[in-house]
């Protein structure tokens, strides 16, 4: 095992109950460090972006709409295997799937309205890391 990043988002859906702290330390309390954090309000055009991947899924323009209707909290998070320890921690994307004790369980409150994003592979870290952070925001 190695120590390595990840990037994680609190949603729209998190932020709006107020639950930044909370979703946090569920990543704390699985081992991962939050090595940068800013609470932002992405753009339509930021949300475009950072979703392209998912520009043909029908589920699209209501992903992006929905991550801009409020403010988000990007994190990156560092730890033994980052990508997998959180995707543990968060839970399966429908929280009807989602394991006891994962945030998306516990706060999610619909498939869309998920509370969480994390990344799912090393090389999508590091894209999405670069795609909000410059290296010296990041302090481990
Ligand atoms: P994420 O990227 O946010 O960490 O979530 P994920 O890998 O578990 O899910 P993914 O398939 O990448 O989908 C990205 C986000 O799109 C929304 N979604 N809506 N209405 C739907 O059927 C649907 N399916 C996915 C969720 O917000 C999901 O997290
Ligand atoms: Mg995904």
């Amino acid at each position: 095992m190695a120590v390595t990043r990840t990037f994680s988002i609190i949603k729209p859906d998190a932020t709006r109950r107020n639950l930044t702290g909370a979703v946090t330390k569920k990543l704390e309390d699985a081992g991962l460090r939050v090595v940068a954090s800013k609470r932002i309000h992405m753009s339509r055009e930021q949300a475009e972006g950072f979703y392209a991947v998912h520009k043909e899924r029908p589920f699209f323009g209501e992903l992006v709409e929905f991550m801009i209707s409020g403010p988000v909290v990007v994190q990156v998070l560092e730890g033994e295997d980052a990508v997998p320890a959180n995707r543990k921690v968060m839970g399966a994307t429908n929280p009807a799937d989602a394991d006891e004790g994962t945030i998306r369980k516990e706060f999610a409150e619909s498939i869309e309205a998920n509370s969480v994003h994390g990344s799912d592979s090393d090389e999508n870290a590091a894209n999405e890391i670069a795609f909000f952070f410059n290296e010296d925001e990041i302090v481990g």
